[in-house]
């Protein structure tokens, strides 16, 4: 980190915000986002931070860390945030300029909120893929609530039930999307035998994720217990590196994405996985993670939602692998 990256347009060139939260400041130009704290500045592509941004938000901080680059992110404390930089860079800490602050998690995320409205321009879909969204440089120009406000679905128990998360269709506006035109759209029969009706259910899975109109953004189809089926669709780059706090599975449902995996605390690399349709794998709970997919792909993520497999995970109480062979 350098002093004085500041861009050199002002605010009141480009029509952009500054925000602050506790001795963070951030400030965007046409072009960058900035990052300021006691122990240096930072700064990255706007596109890239408004993404990661949105990932944040849209998540609640998740499970773990949240890392926008190398650099900068939160890890979630469920409750409460820690916003940092450099924090699980060994370069930054040997040096000691690694900076952390603890923030309540609803206070931190009411800025993050107002910074991604604000600089959000008309046009940009933090949650689209490249290819389907207009660009994030620039002055301000407008906004675009609309999408980043989108809920994600979480089902209670599944996606379809009556009064439960909806199915997607054309008419209530999830057209199939252009990778996924051959995927077909027909839903399950259910034959519930008598004694059994309105118990079961059944749903057209990957009929449901060909409509989706975001990336890198699971949604919770399913709930059994802690047990959480998150399948989403993905395009271009997971716009965040996430360091786990628990383990989690992927199942690749279509298409590939290549995985690469680094170290959690020191993000050194550990091993790059490449899943084709298919292929399962278990992400251990101390490693960070993103994934690369060339082509629009189908990917199951199953996430163990309980409150406290972290503290378990830590102590020893389970193990940091899920499966050993
Ligand atoms: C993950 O961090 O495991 C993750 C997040 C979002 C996705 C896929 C995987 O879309
Ligand atoms: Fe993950």
């Amino acid at each position: 980190m350098t002093a004085n990256l500041k861009c050199t347009l002002d605010n009141s060139v480009t029509g952009y915000e500054t925000f602050k939260a506790g001795n963070f400041t951030f400030d965007r130009c046409e072009y960058f986002a900035y990052i300021s704290c006691p122990t240096g500045e930072h700064m990255m592509p706007i596109d890239a931070f408004l993404t990661a941004l949105m990932r944040d938000i849209a998540w609640g901080f998740f499970y773990g860390t949240v890392a926008f680059d190398d650099v900068f992110g939160t890890t979630n404390h469920y409750g409460n945030v820690d916003m940092f930089v450099g924090k699980y860079s060994e370069e930054y800490t040997r040096s000691g300029r690694d900076y952390l602050e603890n923030f309540k998690s609803d206070e931190l995320m009411e800025v993050f909120k107002a910074m991604q409205s604000n600089w959000t321009n008309e046009g940009f879909d933090p949650f689209a893929a490249p290819q389907e969204t207009g660009s994030a440089w620039g002055r301000k120009n407008g906004n675009n609530d609309a999408a980043i406000d989108r809920a994600r679905e979480t089902a209670k128990r599944m996606v379809g039930i009556p009064g439960d998360a909806p199915l997607r269709t054309d008419e209530n506006g999830y057209p199939v999307n252009r990778a996924f035109l051959d995927v077909d759209q027909e839903q399950p029969v259910v034959e519930a035998a008598p004694g059994f009706e309105g118990e079961l259910h059944a749903f057209n899975l990957f009929g449901f994720l060909s409509r989706s109109d975001v990336t890198w953004n699971p949604s919770i189809v399913s709930v059994v217990r802690q047990s959480l089926f998150c399948p989403t669709t993905e395009e271009y780059i997971l716009p965040i590196e996430h360091g786990n706090d628990r383990v989690e599975w992927f199942i690749q449902f279509s298409d590939e994405i290549v995985w690469d995996i680094k170290d959690g605390e020191t993000s050194k690399p550990r091993a790059q996985v490449v899943m084709r349709p298919g292929d399962v794998s278990a992400m251990p709970g101390d490693i960070r993670h993103q994934g690369f997919s060339p082509k629009r792909s189908l990917l199951l993520v199953w996430e163990n939602g309980s409150p406290e497999i972290m503290d378990m995970i830590k102590d020893g109480t389970v193990p940091m692998v899920p499966v050993e062979f």
